[in-house]
């Protein structure tokens, strides 16, 4: 039995109620809460729902569907506490919009990554299930993610997601305070790349347990802003914002089709 909460109470850590989301079943994700205000308005019409730590949220209605866009912050933690009030509150399907860096010589910066699955390299998900336990997309979601980039003509591939709670040793950055990166993540960069892997980010994995663990369904797609085949660097803006405008233009494309449905 879900333990769903009174439509007027407030979540302690996203700081809405369940009734401010009018009957909202859909969250998009970015990690973001600078980000937050343009998706909504790229989906539909809009109205600010609530502003609290690293969740900011936006309410969209995209062709009479009620989308929530909300912010998670970085990392897995923020995520699960995100993830574990938005159930709560009754959204029942997750996607996440973020930025990545590819660790294969054929995706290029400003691409797009659906991840379908992702390596559980984050401790929250472990929380919620043994390290046995895959983190796998919802298979509905991530085909709606992909049909949205092909609709939005945006170039993407499909691949494995190295779901990292830290930026530099676990994604082994060496461009860090200390510059180094501790034995067991040395060659790690080689290591995934070689197992078919396709970027690295820090919140796919963690959401895709979670919702799995809850009996609901995510996905997530990224847009490349680092390619460590290259370099270690994030690139400049312009290429930030052409990675933002593919996930921008692929998520609502899905959720268009999505609302059709519905
Ligand atoms: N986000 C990450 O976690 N890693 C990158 O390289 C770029 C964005």
């Amino acid at each position: 039995m879900n333990n769903y909460v009174d439509k007027n109470e407030v979540l302690y850590h996203v700081g809405f109620t369940p009734a401010m989301l009018e009957g909202a079943e859909v969250a998009l994700l970015p990690g973001d809460p600078g980000r937050v205000q343009a998706l909504a308005e790229a989906l539909g019409d809009t109205k600010p729902v609530a502003v609290h730590r690293e969740y900011t949220s936006y309410l969209a209605d995209v062709n009479g569907m009620k989308v929530l866009v909300c912010s998670t912050g970085m990392g897995g933690p923020s995520v699960a506490i995100g993830v574990e009030e938005m159930a709560r509150a009754g959204i029942k399907k997750f996607i996440r919009v973020g930025t990545t860096g590819s660790i294969q010589e054929n995706i290029e910066l400003g691409d797009i990554v659906i991840n379908h699955a992702a390596v559980r390299l984050d401790g929250a998900s472990t929380h919620y299930a043994p390290i046995e336990y895959p983190a796998v997309a919802d298979l509905e979601l991530t085909n709606l993610l992909v049909a949205g980039a092909q609709k939005a003509q945006v170039k993407y591939h499909v691949g494995i997601s190295v779901s990292s709670d830290t930026f530099w040793p676990g994604q082994e950055r060496y461009d860090s305070f200390t510059g180094y990166v501790p034995r067991h993540l040395q060659g790690s960069v080689v290591e995934w790349r070689q197992l078919g892997a396709t970027n690295y980010e820090m919140e796919t994995a963690t959401l895709f347990v979670v919702a799995n663990s809850f009996g609901l369904q995510a996905a997530s797609v990224c847009g490349v802003v680092a390619k460590r085949t290259d370099s270690e660097k994030v690139a400049p803006p312009d290429v930030y914002s052409r990675a933002a405008q593919g996930f921008q233009a692929t998520a609502r494309e899905a959720l268009l089709m999505l609302a059709e449905r519905e």
